[in-house]
């Protein structure tokens, strides 16, 4: 076999077998196929796109380049939750003690911020002593013992996606379906969850700017893992606005404590119970609606907000954080406030644009070695539909001595738009695909 020949059939537009995707694949990974080979494979995909049964190959051999988790000595349905990645997206943080505390194993494994995307990992080592790097047996011991564990990506985990995921950051291959979603299915894959609820964002803070690109990136998630043989559902939610008010990591986190404490914002709670509900529905502990009831009554009744104590607390951070989250967290106390240039209805906001400025204010890393400022972030006072005067404060900016607090200022003044009309209001929840 030969790499050529591969690139060549796909190139015209063929269809790959198992055989000639695990040498692409394998063979990259142990250095015998160069990177221009595996560009011209990868852009070959990209224009000639990959079918149900290549991606699901694709995705197989992905995760079984590396190390997997095998979860089954857990007792229960074990359901993992995926976020394609947006901007203030801190579910994890509320929807793994919901379902925690309802009886659903979660062992889950999170990421780092990507681009202007936040990350739960790094949210999480904002709380201080949060240890997100956990031995096989604690990872394990604390899942047994209070049903959930949160821990960063193995370094030998799917070493394919590491691989083909830098070489496609550099060749202009990252926004492809096939590839995508092979990246993703097939960390998921490797993290050997029963089942998934993939949150797929959609708008402009997300990857995927329209419904219809969503739509399709949901479609092949869940096929890959109907394939596997896995429970899937795609829940395609609104990136148009960053979810909740908060942006940046010690923020995020006293958001999400106020959530579990039942004074979340409307959207950001309605999507943590419909990601809940979906996971305990998937795990068998009711219908979908049954399901909605018991992750509301998990953030009423106090259970939720008490598991995420418990699980700090097993990860090594300070307690108190749930009680006293303004004391304990990094927090500024240096805020400069963002005001409405003009009169008017917000009718858009550049999601991605306030990704961008809260990294320019330290939330996010510069360079892969670059620290992350916890204390710093934005604060989203009026958001999409709210009218405005000239003058108002609409968002707060927590800066320290290293942000670039002017930079993130033109950027949320290039973010935000305003009109006399006021604009059709969007749901959070845009659809489902199961
Ligand atoms: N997230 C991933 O893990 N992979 C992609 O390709 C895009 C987003």
């Amino acid at each position: 076999m030969r790499a050529y020949d591969i690139i060549l059939k796909k190139r015209n537009g063929g269809k790959l077998t198992k055989e000639e995707i695990e040498f692409m694949v394998n063979g990259y990974v142990k250095g015998e196929i160069p990177d221009y080979q595996m560009s011209a494979f990868l852009m070959a995909i990209y224009f000639r796109h990959m079918d149900t049964e290549e991606r699901a190959i694709f995705t197989e051999v992905m995760a079984n380049s590396g190390d997997k988790v095998d979860l089954s000595s857990i007792p229960g349905i074990k359901i993992d939750k995926h976020s394609t990645g947006g901007v203030g997206d801190k579910t994890t943080l509320v929807v793994g003690p919901i379902v925690a505390s309802l009886g659903v194993p979660v062992a889950k494994m999170s990421g780092r911020a990507l681009g202007h995307t936040g990350g739960t990992i790094d949210k999480l080592e904002s709380i201080p002593g949060f240890r997100t790097s956990l031995t096989e047996e604690e990872f394990f011991e604390n899942v047994r013992k209070i049903g959930i564990a949160v821990v960063g990506q193995t370094a030998n985990l799917v070493p394919a996606d590491k691989k083909i995921y830098a070489l496609r950051d550099a060749t202009a291959t990252v926004d492809e379906v096939s590839l995508i979603a092979a990246s993703i299915m097939s960390k998921k894959l490797a993290g050997g969850a029963d089942g998934y609820v993939l949150d797929v964002k959609v708008g402009s803070g997300a990857f995927m700017k329209t419904i219809e690109q969503a739509t399709e990136l949901a479609e092949a998630m869940v096929g890959i893992a109907k394939s596997h043989g896995k429970k899937a559902v795609a829940v395609l939610t609104n990136m148009d606005v960053p979810l909740g008010k908060m942006v940046g990591n010690s923020l995020e986190v006293l958001e999400a404590i106020e959530t579990l404490k039942g004074n979340g914002p409307e959207d950001f709670t309605q999507l943590c119970i419909t990601l809940s509900a979906w996971m305990c529905h998937l795990a068998e502990k009711g219908t979908y609606e049954e399901c909605v009831q018991l992750a509301k009554n998990a953030l009423e009744s106090g259970k939720a907000f008490e598991k995420f104590r418990e699980f700090v607390k097993y990860q090594g951070g300070n307690p108190e954080v749930v009680d006293k989250p303004k004391e304990i967290l990094p927090m500024t106390d240096k805020i400069v406030e963002f005001t409405a240039p003009e009169d008017g209805y917000i009718t858009a906001i550049d999601t991605e644009k306030i990704g961008i400025a809260s990294n320019y204010l330290g939330a996010g890393r510069k360079t892969k070695e670059d620290t992350i400022d916890y204390s710093v972030g934005i604060e989203i006072i009026k958001k999409l539909g709210d009218y405005v005067k000239k003058g108002e404060p609409i968002a707060k900016m927590y800066v320290s001595e290293k942000s670039d607090t002017e930079t993130a200022r033109k950027l949320l003044l290039e973010s935000y738009k305003f009109s006399p009309e006021k604009p059709e209001h969007k749901p959070i929840i845009l659809g489902i695909v199961k």
